[in-house]
C-alpha cells in the first residue's frame, strides 16, 4: 500500500476512535469540552497515534493489535494537541494559526485555552486508566501509561518546552540544540512507537531497537519542522512559516543552513530505518512512516 493510502487509512481509524472517546458535546462543562474538541478535531495528521498502531503491528505482526491499541493511540493525540494549545499561547510562541485554523486562545481566550490544555492532558490519562476500554492486560496497559508520561513531563517534552523558551535570543552550543529536539518532539514520537510495541509483547531486544527508531524519527521530525519553516509558507503549512526566525530560535536551518540540514534530517531518517532492519514486512508501515517524516510537506 502506498504510504498516502496508509495514513489516510489509519487516520480514519484513529479520529473514529477519538470521537467515541472524546468528551461530549452536552455538558455542564460544554464550553470547556468546546474547546478541547476544537483544537483535537482541527485537522491533526495524527502521526502519533498511528506511529503507535504502526509500532504495534511491528511486533505483533498482524493489524489485529490495533484495536487494543487504540484508547492509547488517542491519548498520545490529546497529550499532543494540548502541547500545541500551550505552545501556541502569546507567552510561549504567541501564534494565531495552527492546522489552518485561528489557534485555540484566539477563539475561546487565554484562560479557557490553558484549561481546554489541561483538560486534554488530564483526560489522555483518563483513556489510558480506563479498564473498561481496552482489551490490553493491565500490566502492559499500565507499563504503557508509565511510557507516555515519562515522556509527557519534565523529563520529556515539558522539559524541551521549558529549555526551548529559556534559550531564546541566547546562542548555546549544538548539543543544547539537539537536546532540545530529542525532548521537546522527539520524546513523545519515540513514545508513540514505544506504546504500541509494548502493548504487543515486544521483547528487550525489541523494544531497545525500536526505541533507536522512534528517537531518530523524533529528531528527524523536529529538524523537518524547522526546515519547513525556515522554506514554506503560511498557507501551506497552516502555521505560520519564519516565525522560528522572528522569534529567536535556534533551529537546524539557522546553524547550518537550508541544504545542509536537508541532508542531515535525510541521514536520520536513514538511521531510524538502520535500526530496525531485524524486523521483517510487519515493519514496512514503520519504514513507510519513516519516509514520510523526512518528504512531508505540512
Ligand atoms: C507539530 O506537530 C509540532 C511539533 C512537535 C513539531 P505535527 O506536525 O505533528 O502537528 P499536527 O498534529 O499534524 O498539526
Ligand atoms: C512544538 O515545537 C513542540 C511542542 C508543542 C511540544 P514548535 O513550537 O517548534 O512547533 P510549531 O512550529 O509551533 O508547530
Ligand atoms: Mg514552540
Ligand atoms: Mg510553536
Amino acid at each position: 500500500m502506498e504510504i498516502k493510502e496508509y495514513l489516510q487509512s489509519k487516520k480514519e481509524i484513529v479520529e473514529k476512535a477519538l470521537l467515541r472517546f472524546a468528551p461530549p458535546e452536552e455538558s455542564t462543562y460544554a464550553s470547556l469540552f468546546a474547546a478541547m474538541r476544537y483544537s483535537l478535531f482541527a485537522g491533526g495528521k495524527r502521526i502519533r497515534p498511528i506511529l503507535c498502531l504502526a509500532g504495534g503491528v511491528c511486533v505483533h505482526g498482524t493489524e489485529e493489535i490495533e484495536t487494543a491499541l487504540l484508547p492509547s493511540a488517542c491519548a498520545l493525540e490529546c497529550i499532543h494537541t494540548y502541547s500545541l494549545i500551550h505552545d501556541d499561547l502569546p507567552a510561549m510562541d504567541n501564534d494565531d494559526l495552527r492546522r489552518g485554523k485561528p489557534t485555540n486562545h484566539k477563539v475561546f481566550g487565554e484562560a479557557p485555552a490553558i484549561l481546554a490544555g489541561d483538560g486534554l492532558l488530564t483526560w489522555a490519562f483518563d483513556l489510558l486508566g480506563d479498564s473498561t476500554l481496552s482489551t490490553l492486560e493491565a500490566k502492559k496497559q499500565l507499563a504503557i501509561t508509565h511510557c507516555i508520561a515519562r515522556a509527557a513531563g519534565p523529563f520529556g517534552m515539558v522539559g524541551g518546552q521549558a529549555l526551548d523558551i529559556a534559550m531564546e535570543d541566547t546562542d548555546f552550543p549544538f548539543s543544547t540544540l539537539q537536546t532540545i529536539h530529542r525532548a521537546k518532539t522527539g520524546a513523545l514520537i519515540t513514545a508513540a512507537v514505544r506504546a504500541g510495541a509494548i502493548g504487543a509483547g515486544a521483547s528487550e531486544k525489541q523494544l531497545t531497537a525500536l526505541t533507536s527508531f522512534g528517537e531518530k524519527i523524533g529528531l528527524a521530525f523536529q529538524i523537518v519542522d524547522d526546515l519547513l519553516n525556515a522554506t514554506s509558507t503560511t498557507e501551506q503549512l497552516g502555521k505560520a512559516a519564519g516565525s522560528d526566525a522572528e522569534n529567536g530560535k535556534a533551529t537546524y536551518p539557522a546553524c547550518f543552513g537550508i541544504d545542509k540540514t536537508r541532508e542531515m534530517a535525510e541521514e536520520t531518517v536513514a538511521e531510524a530505518k538502520a535500526a530496525i532492519t531485524a524486523f521483517g514486512s510487519s515493519a514496512d508501515p514503520l519504514r513507510g512512516l519513516a519516509d514520510y517524516i523526512y518528504l512531508r510537506t505540512k
